[in-house]
C-alpha cells in the first residue's frame, strides 16, 4: 500500500512519519510514534477515549485521518505533565478519585483541557457538555465532573500549559 509522509507537532516535538492511505490518527500515534496515552476503545467514534487535541480542539483520533494532522499541533495526555509536575487536571483527577480502571481518563483529560483552555470558569453544565462524548463505565461521572471543576478553581496557582 502506498505510504505518504506526514509531519506534525506532537506535545512540542516535531514528528515525521510515513502513513498509509486511510490510516487513522490514533493508529499513527500509538503504532507510528509510540504515544500510547490515547486509547483504542470502540474505534467507531462513540466512546471518546481516543480524544486528542488538534490545534487545541478535541478530535476523536479513531475517526480522524492521519493526513489531516499535516502541519498541525497534536496534544495528548502524554503532553500534560511537566517533568514530574502533574498538570492541574491530572492532580485534580487523583484528588477526586476520578479514575478507576482509567481507560476513559486520557480522553476525559483532553476534553477537559480543551474546555478549560477556552473557558477557565466553566459551569457544571459546561463541564457536562464538554465530556458528553466521553463514556466512563466506572466512576459514574460525578468524580470526573468534580475534578474538572476543582481544576478550574485552582487556576491562578497553575498554568494549564
Ligand atoms: S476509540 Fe475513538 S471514540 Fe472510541
Ligand atoms: S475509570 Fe473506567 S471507564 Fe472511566
Amino acid at each position: 500500500m502506498a505510504k505518504k509522509p506526514l509531519h506534525f507537532h506532537l506535545n512540542g516535538a516535531e514528528k515525521a512519519v510515513f502513513v498509509e492511505d486511510g490510516q487513522n490518527l490514533l493508529d499513527v500515534l500509538r503504532r507510528g510514534v509510540g504515544d500510547l496515552t490515547p486509547k483504542y476503545g470502540c474505534g467507531q467514534g462513540t466512546c471518546g477515549t481516543c480524544t486528542v487535541l488538534i490545534d487545541g480542539d478535541p478530535h476523536l483520533s479513531c475517526l480522524t485521518l492521519a493526513e489531516n494532522a499535516e502541519g498541525r499541533t497534536v496534544t495528548t495526555t502524554a503532553g500534560l505533565a511537566t517533568g514530574n509536575q502533574l498538570h492541574p487536571l491530572q492532580a485534580a483527577f487523583m484528588e477526586n478519585f476520578a479514575a478507576q480502571c482509567g481507560y476513559c481518563t486520557p480522553g476525559m483529560l483532553m476534553a477537559a483541557k480543551s474546555l478549560l483552555d477556552k473557558n477557565p470558569s466553566p459551569s457544571r453544565q459546561d463541564v457536562v457538555e464538554a465530556i458528553s462524548g466521553n463514556i466512563c463505565r466506572c466512576t459514574g461521572y460525578e468524580p470526573i465532573i468534580n475534578a474538572i471543576l476543582d481544576a478550574a478553581k485552582s487556576r491562578g496557582a497553575h498554568s494549564y500549559g
